[in-house]
Formats: C-alpha cells, structure tokens, sequence
C-alpha cells in the first residue's frame, strides 16, 4: 500500500477544470478516490473529468457551478452526495484575480475577487461541514496564496481574501477538530497555469511576475503537480494528525515562519 491511499474516498474539487485544480483531481484520481469537479466552466470541466477518467480508470465527473453563488454549491453538494454517496474530501480551490494597483481596482474587481476567493470558500464548507460532522469524517484542503503571507504588489484585495481564507481555515480546524475533520491550507507561489498566463498577458501583471520569478531560490515557476502532491497527501489517513496548517508551496519564494 502506498503511503497516499484514497481507496474508497469521494473527493469533491471546486475549479478542477483547469490549472491547479485539475492537478489536484487528477492526484486524488490517481490514489484511488472518485472525483466530483465543481467549476464554471462546464465544458472545460466535463473534458478533464472525461480525459481523468480515462487516465486513472477512476470515476471522475463534472457539474457546472460557480462557488460564489450559495444556492450553487447547495445544488453542486446534493450532486455529488446523489452519485457518489458522501463526500470524504473538499478542495477549495477555484479562485480568480487580476493584477491591479490598489487604487486602480473596481468595487467590481473587488466584490468578484472576494466573492470567489473568500465567499466560494464559505458557501463549500458551510454546505459540506453537516454532512463531514455527522459521519465523524472529512479532510479539507483550502488553496489560499503566498502573497496572503507576505503580501504582493497588484493584490491588495486578493491577499486580503487569501488571508481570510488562513483564518477561516484555521477556526474552523479548531471548530471540527472534535468531529474528526481536518482542515489544512496551501499557499502556492507561481504556478504555470492558465490564470498565470491571462496576468501575465497584461502589462503590470507581466514586470511584476517576471521581476518576482527571478527571486525564486528553485528558479523555476511551480508546476500544478507541485501543488497537487501535497493536496493529496494532506487529505490523506497519511495526514491524520495535521490540521490547522498553512503550507507554502513556491520553490522557497516566500520563507514564512
Ligand atoms: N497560478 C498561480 O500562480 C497561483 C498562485 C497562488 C494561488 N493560486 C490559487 O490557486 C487556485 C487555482 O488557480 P489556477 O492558477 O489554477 O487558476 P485557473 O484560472 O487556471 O483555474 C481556476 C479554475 O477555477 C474555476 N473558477 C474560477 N472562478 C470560479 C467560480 N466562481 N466558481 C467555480 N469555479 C471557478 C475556473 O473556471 C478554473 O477552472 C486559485 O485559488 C488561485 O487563487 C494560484
């Protein structure tokens, strides 16, 4: 038996259509767990859930929804509890942000990035918590972002709803700690996905990556398996005495205590 053994786990993924995500899915797949994808981007989910399958001989699926919309998760939550019977696992990681000088933000800006960053969040564990408390088991992973350690030029607000997500994760540890549910936190720095490259497609977004990428002690951007090798682990019985942690993944980028 290897050390990550999800044999028998149901995994529920928000924003495994794409990027991290979709290396998160694949991970969980990979170590035997049945996958449930949430995402907006329906197609783009349908596909991975459809190209994983196929990799990992697992069941993996997709239903379209977007986290910051409650009555969407509530329904994404009865799907996948309706074919896969409970859920075990809950990685909170879709998330958006765009590059932008604090005060040239928009309340637009702001209310999307925390809706989806921090709220999304909210809305899964809320809907998912009952359900984890009353079978006395669950493992949950929130991907939050170095700059929510040490802050980051152009992301004011996004650090911001990436910190909340530090704190949130970190009481709710200590809330669903008797009902057995651990709850760990990623905080990855670069990672070569597709929201990396619309940012960097931007002007700001592009010095700002290039003049931070030359201070990564590996001195490569991440790559999505980075981030993925450790979501399985943590939601792993590998894991079972690790909760109320945050983890940087970032190549040593940032070097928090
Ligand atoms: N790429 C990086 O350098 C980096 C660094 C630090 C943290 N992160 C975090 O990692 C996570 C994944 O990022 P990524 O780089 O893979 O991004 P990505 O855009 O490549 O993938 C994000 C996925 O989330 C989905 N999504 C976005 N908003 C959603 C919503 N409202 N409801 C449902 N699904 C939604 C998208 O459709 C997409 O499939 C995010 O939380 C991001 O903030 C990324």
């Amino acid at each position: 038996m290897s050390l990550v053994d999800l044999n028998g786990k149901k995994a529920l993924v928000t924003g495994g259509a794409r990027g991290i995500g979709r290396a998160i899915a694949a991970a969980l797949a990979q170590a035997g767990a049945e996958v449930m994808i949430g995402d907006f981007r329906l197609e783009e989910g349908a596909r991975t859930a459809g190209e994983l399958s196929r990799e990992t001989g697992r069941a993996v699926m997709a239903e379209r929804a977007d986290v910051t919309r409650l009555e969407d998760v509530f329904a994404l939550r009865d799907a996948a509890l309706a074919r896969l019977g409970q859920i075990d696992v809950l990685v909170n990681n879709a998330g958006w942000d765009r590059l932008t000088p604090f005060l040239k933000s928009t309340p637009e800006d702001w209310q999307r990035i925390i809706g989806v960053n921090y709220a999304g969040v909210i809305h899964t564990c809320y809907a998912l918590l009952p359900h984890m408390a009353e079978r006395r088991q669950g493992a949950i992973v929130n991907i939050s972002s170095d700059s929510a350690r040490v802050g980051s030029l152009g992301e004011a607000v996004y650090s911001g709803a990436k910190a909340a997500v530090v704190a949130f994760s970190k009481t709710l540890a200590r809330e669903h700690a008797r009902d057995r549910i651990r709850i760990n936190v990623i905080c990855p720095g670069l990672v070569d996905t597709p929201l990396l490259a619309e940012i960097q497609a931007q002007d700001f977004g592009r010095k700002v990556m290039d003049a931070v990428t030359q201070f990564i002690p590996l001195k490569r951007l991440g790559r999505p398996e980075d981030i993925a090798g450790l979501a399985a682990y943590l939601v792993s019985d590998a894991a079972a005495y690790i909760t109320g942690q945050v983890i940087s993944v970032s190549g040593g980028l940032t070097m928090a205590g």
